[in-house]
């Protein structure tokens, strides 16, 4: 099969190369899966799991890419809940080679049904940055109806996912990002907007709920901002900063069957958008996640034209 491999971490995304890889077969509980739609989210390619495997071993050559949607081809030893021919989406173990190729080994309690009007290029952006958005807002951040949140990169994947879905449950939503994105980043929900690189972040006042997708200086002086009892959540590694009176609490999106289809029923009824910024076949994938200008919302590899 085709597959996009990294074997150099120094090289980041531009160390990806396309070659042919024999089939994955499934392993206990597992399915392999035709993947038909592919997302990556550019961080995996720091964390240890891209590189080393659960006891330290060295994994590469390694397929990146751990979102994904298709057609499930064949069912390991003991595999229940899934048959070959349904349509599936979800996330992939970060341990395990991805979903950058045209069939993926995945434990089955990884993903969930893919409904027959969602296709496969939307189910394939929803499971890291919808399950991402809900755990830290639900699971981690506790929000709560009347709350006010402060989202960063509110334009960009993640951000777009936490903005509707904080408002869909009643939050105070002020959206951070690059201030051409302003407008994209309304559009999605937030009720204010900070430019990060002309406006005053502190001009927020308080809030309750920071979501940070950042890091670093943002991330700090957000910290700064939030009321007693309140919460930072951030997906951008340990918290460098903790509010004075609340908690700080960083995390690393599972996967979890009842929240995808949570996500999935809100995508059909309209409830959710998802923010797609560039569709490619995996033959230009390489090329795709390397962009020479500046793309907004995800990158989805699509296995076939
Ligand atoms: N821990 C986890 O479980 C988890 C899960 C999902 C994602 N992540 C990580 O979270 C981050 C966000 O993911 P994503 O998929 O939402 O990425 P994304 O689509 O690129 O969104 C990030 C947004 O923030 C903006 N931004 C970044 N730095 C900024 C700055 N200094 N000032 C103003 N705007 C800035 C980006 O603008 P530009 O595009 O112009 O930079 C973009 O609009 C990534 O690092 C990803 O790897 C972690």
């Amino acid at each position: 099969m085709k597959a996009i491999v990294v074997t150099d971490q120094a090289a980041g995304t531009a160390g990806m190369t396309l070659v042919e890889r024999p089939e994955p077969e499934p392993a206990i509980n597992d399915v392999v899966v035709e993947a038909h739609g592919s997302g990556f989210t550019s961080g995996e390619l720091t964390w240890p799991s891209t590189w080393t495997d659960r006891v330290g071993r060295d994994r590469t050559p390694s397929i990146p890419g751990h979102e994904l949607a298709g057609v499930v081809t064949a069912l390991g030893y003991g595999t229940a809940g899934l048959s070959v021919g349904q349509r599936v989406f979800g996330l992939t173990d970060w341990t395990r080679d991805g979903t950058l190729a045209e069939y993926v080994a995945v434990e089955a309690r990884n993903l969930a049904p893919l409904p027959g009007d969602v296709d496969f290029t939307v189910g394939a952006s929803l499971p890291i940055s919808g399950l991402t958005a809900w755990q830290g807002l639900f699971d981690h951040g506790g929000l709560q109806a009347g709350q006010s949140v402060l989202v960063h990169g509110a334009a960009g994947a993640v951000g777009t996912m936490v903005t509707q879905l904080a408002r869909e449950f009643g939050a105070y939503v002020i959206g951070t990002g690059r201030a051409v994105d302003r407008q994209k980043a309304l559009d999605f929900g937030a009720m204010e907007f900070v430019g990060l690189d002309n406006d005053t972040l502190e001009d927020v006042g308080k809030v309750d709920l920071v979501f940070d997708v950042m890091g670093g200086d943002i991330q700090k002086r957000s910290a700064g901002l939030i009321r007693a009892g309140g919460t930072l959540v951030t997906i951008a590694g340990p918290p460098e900063a903790r509010p004075a009176d609340g908690l700080a609490i960083d995390f690393v999106v599972e996967s979890d069957r009842a929240q995808l289809g949570e996500i999935v029923q809100r995508v059909r009824d309209g409830r959710l958008r998802t923010n797609i910024g560039n569709v490619a076949i995996l033959d230009d994938a390489v090329a795709a996640l390397n962009p020479t200008e500046r793309i907004s919302g995800k990158t989805i590899i699509s296995a076939r034209p």
